[in-house]
């Protein structure tokens, strides 16, 4: 059997390869820093902090991670002092020479797959900290961090996701989990920015409960947590859409439950009117400082587990002269691509080994 320590020799690019104990294990280990333990078990360790896109939360709550723990932080906010946007060096060349110069990275990317690549690419761990609209899989555990102190549980909760539930991050990195969970799920947005018919078929196949909903309304009162990200209005197509019944407003909480906890990756916009921010309901500010002692507990458990030994996961993969991605944000296009065979309870398909989307045969 796979420990939790050997899983995360090389890193988090996903959570699909850890199970529902190894979440509990890290949600159970965040809690102790929460609660004030700080090992110094990152003392003599650089930790390179490369991000290639805007952060606040993600990049600075874990370089006062890394410090808090004793260790020591290197790199960039934005690429466009770097050697890669001003002298055309490789994605791949910036890598390999950064990698000498840390023992582990965490990186923000625009492209999906970009973490994923940038594992098979070097021999240290790798923390995703968002590639493009692909995965988040940190600020998931923390989202579960703060679901599970505020409804004591993550089985079987109900909740509410609502904004762009198609291109965000955050929710597919959240999905992963409440399949593991078996929550019950609401989807609230325009029919445009639901989920695609690709995760929603996996969550059939999955047997995860869930209905889709155009507006908060007729939702809210069922849920003991709801999920809300930016509206990314300049994606909306369809011109009729009401943005108004995707705003959560204290009107909206008249019908919520007592336990209903609102959360949010961060940053807003007017999906979530500042006068919530006064009511119980609110939980936000709250998450993104768990933030800190997840990610705490997250590098203690990659450094202090020094006599694991670091293995690669082998995929298998099929033959990639035969098949496309036709995601046009996939990091795919940028080097050699590669497929993989998936199986979800007897319905098998290909799909794009870095952004995981459907592959198309050629
Ligand atoms: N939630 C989140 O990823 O925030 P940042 O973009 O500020 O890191």
């Amino acid at each position: 059997m796979t420990t939790l320590a050997q899983k995360l020799t090389n890193g988090l690019i996903t959570l699909s390869g850890l199970d529902r104990e190894d979440i509990l294990r890290i949600l159970r280990h965040s809690q102790k820093f929460k609660d004030g333990y700080t090992p110094k078990s990152l003392e003599n360790r650089i930790v390179a902090s490369l991000f290639f896109e805007a952060s606040t939360r993600t990049r600075l709550s874990f370089e006062s991670a890394v410090q808090r723990l004793g260790g020591q932080v290197i790199g960039f906010s934005e690429a466009s002092n770097t050697s890669l946007a001003s002298k055309n060096e490789s994605f791949a060349d910036t890598l390999e020479i950064i990698a000498g110069y840390c023992d582990a990275v965490v990186m923000r990317h625009p492209n999906d797959g970009s973490a994923q690549l940038a594992q098979d690419l070097l021999s240290i761990p790798i923390l995703n900290g968002g590639d493009g609209t692909h995965l988040h899989p940190t600020q998931t555990l923390l989202d579960l961090f703060s679901i599970f102190e505020t409804q004591g549980t993550l089985a079987g909760i109900h909740l509410g996701l609502m904004g762009d539930l198609r291109y965000s991050r955050t929710i597919q990195s959240l999905l992963e989990t409440a399949v593991m969970f078996n929550m019950q799920l609401s989807f609230i947005s325009d029919d445009d920015f639901q989920p695609s018919q690709q995760q929603l078929d996996w969550l059939k196949a999955n047997n995860v409960t869930f209905s889709l909903h155009n507006d908060i309304h007729n939702a809210i009162a069922e849920l003991d947590v709801l999920y809300v990200t930016r509206l990314q209005k300049e994606r909306f197509v369809n011109n009729s859409t009401d943005v108004q019944n995707l705003i959560v407003t204290t009107d909206d909480l008249r019908n919520a439950k007592n336990n209903l906890k609102i959360l949010h990756p961060l940053p807003r916009n007017e999906e979530i009117p500042n006068d919530v921010d006064d009511t119980p309901f609110a939980y936000y500010f709250q998450q993104a400082k768990n933030g800190l002692f997840v990610r705490m507990a997250l590098l203690d458990l990659i450094f202090s587990n020094k006599d694991v030994p670091r293995t690669k996961t082998q995929t298998d993969l099929v033959a990639a002269n035969e098949w496309r991605c036709g995601n046009k944000r996939c990091i795919s296009h940028q080097c050699q691509p590669a497929f993989k065979r998936i199986n979800v309870h007897g319905q098998t398909s290909v799909i794009c080994y870095y952004c995981e989307q459907n592959a198309t045969a050629q």
